[in-house]
């Protein structure tokens, strides 16, 4: 195509021609010592960085100390950089704080690019696939009906449901990954979400980001990082005692009760296509695939559920619309993930949330592994690249009326359609559990709008905030609701 050829002739042109004849990337002015610091700061990263693409528009830098980021707006500049030009851009940044919560870079969310990376995500995509085959279905279903009724014993009165929606998305993983799951007043459970909640949360703040732009701040005490290097220790151990007591059962399992994804992480070392290139994969690499499937896979799906609530709350009509729809497709029974092409509505409430309020919304920050190019600007090896992609899904040329929430926009003549939404980023760095997470979307939402209406706590003044808090998940600010059962069927 005419951009293809265009960009691939720009990119001969930079290899010729001094770097400084590029055009040069537009960004805000860069304080000295602190360059763009001020910008990052801000306690909405997402927004902010959405309003400077208004400015300097869908492709624009930043600088942070000695780190050059190039923030991308945009749906197209998004697919260029991550799926067309994956290869050039799959890396991501080496960090100090990175190192420390990802056991020196091993884990698979934030491992740089390598033969040793390719086949530790190998070894967990075939295993979460395995075991999703054999069983996430019925693992979703369970939780949902457990959901449901954790909803009916609130008995109509006023709750914050976010902890329930954390449990059940939680316990989705842990029956996958060990074949365990847990109660909310659980301690263990409890003790697993305490440290995982704080490690996100604390190496988002910028009293630790800041350690990785200025090195100097290292030698000053700095509690919050002494806090965060406590809760890793906790992590690690709490992990490490779950895979032991998995390992001591194992045996006494039958190969089809096994439907746990550590036996198929297990299995998987040492066989011949996970040693290319010499890497062997060992005991360390589960364990790092075990914190990233339940870092990734329980606050990202808890967030959503939290968010659908909150819109479907703003727009009752639209929650009605969702349940006619159900009861008129199922007659009465609960859905499969099957019915998903036989229930419009669901979908475009989903599909609606998600462009809202992507719950990754900034991805997870990629690296130029070498020099390339993205929308014509050169960019050199090394540059962070930061997929926006909350600002791609509010880019007015995109989408009308980007800021409303109309889910009837991905209906049939809505306008909208789903292939220009990047909720799972893409390429190489597509999300691991992008398949499991459509699902627990879709059978979650039908469940629980099939059997309950949710209205406001009080009054209509009593709606939940729409705008919510930015860390590297986007969630809603804390709201109480009424679960009002449906009569059955
Ligand atoms: C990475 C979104 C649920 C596991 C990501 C990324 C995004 C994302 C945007 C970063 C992609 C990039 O770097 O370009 C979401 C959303 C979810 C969700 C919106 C739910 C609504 C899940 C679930 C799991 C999971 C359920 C696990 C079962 C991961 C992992 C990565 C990742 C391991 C790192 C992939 C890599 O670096 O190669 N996710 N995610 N996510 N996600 Fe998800």
């Amino acid at each position: 195509s005419i951009p293809a050829v265009g960009s691939r002739l720009l990119h001969s042109v930079y290899q010729f021609f001094p770097r400084s004849l590029s055009p040069s990337l537009p960004g805000p002015l860069s304080l000295p010592l602190l360059g763009n610091m001020l910008e990052l700061a801000h306690d909405h990263l997402p927004s902010h960085l959405t309003s400077l693409a208004r400015r300097y528009g869908n492709i624009y830098r930043l600088k942070c100390g000695n780190t050059t980021m190039v923030v991308l707006n945009s749906g197209d500049i998004i697919r260029e950089a991550l799926v067309k030009k994956w290869s050039d851009f799959a890396g991501r940044p080496h960090s100090y704080t990175g190192d420390v919560v990802s056991g020196g870079g091993r884990s698979i969310s934030l491992g740089d690019y390598s033969e040793e990376w390719r086949a530790h995500r190998r070894l967990a995509h075939n295993a979460l696939q395995r075991c999703s085959q054999k069983s996430l279905h019925w693992v979703i279903q369970k939780q949902a009906l457990h959901l449901r009724q954790v909803l009916l014993d609130y008995n109509g009165r006023a709750a914050d449901l976010s902890e329930d929606f954390t449990v059940a998305a939680s316990n989705i993983i842990t029956t996958l990954a060990f074949g365990k799951e847990y109660e909310k007043s659980s301690a263990e459970l409890q003790r697993l979400h305490g440290c995982l909640n704080e490690i996100v949360s604390l190496w988002g703040s910028p009293w630790i980001s800041a350690l990785d732009c200025f090195p100097l701040l290292r030698k000053l005490p700095n509690p919050p990082f002494s806090r965060l290097l406590k809760e890793v220790a906790r992590r690690d151990d709490i992990i490490r005692t779950h895979l032991d007591e998995y390992k001591m059962q194992a045996p006494s399992k039958t190969s089809e009760e096994d439907i746990a994804i550590t036996s198929a992480l297990l299995n998987g070392l040492g066989k011949p296509q996970d040693t290319t290139q010499g890497v062997v994969l060992t005991d360390t690499h589960v364990h790092m695939a075990t914190v990233d499937l339940l870092i990734g896979g329980t606050e990202t799906t808890a967030a959503w559920l939290s968010w659908t609530v909150a819109f479907l709350l703003h727009r009752p009509e639209v929650q009605y619309r969702v349940y006619d729809e159900l009861c008129s497709v199922l007659d009465g029974r609960y859905p499969q993930y099957s019915d998903r092409h036989r229930l419009p509505v669901l979908c475009a409430v989903i599909s609606e949330v998600l462009r809202l309020r992507p719950v990754a919304p900034l991805a997870v920050p990629h690296r130029a592994i070498r020099d390339s190019s993205i929308a014509g600007y050169f960019i050199p090896k090394n540059t962070v690249i930061i997929p926006n992609l909350f600002g791609a899904h509010h880019d007015p040329a995109v989408w009308t009326d980007p800021y409303s929430f109309k889910p009837e926009r991905f209906l049939e003549g809505g306008g909208a359609s789903t292939r220009a939404l990047l909720p799972f980023g893409g390429g190489a760095r597509l999300c691991l559990g992008e398949a499991v997470a459509k699902m627990e979307l879709f059978l979650f939402t039908a469940y629980l709008l099939r059997d309950f209406q949710f209205v406001p706590a009080e009054s209509q003044t009593s709606l939940p905030d729409l705008i919510g808090v930015a860390s590297v998940v986007l969630k809603a600010k804390a709201y109480s609701v009424i679960a009002l059962p449906r009569p059955g069927p």
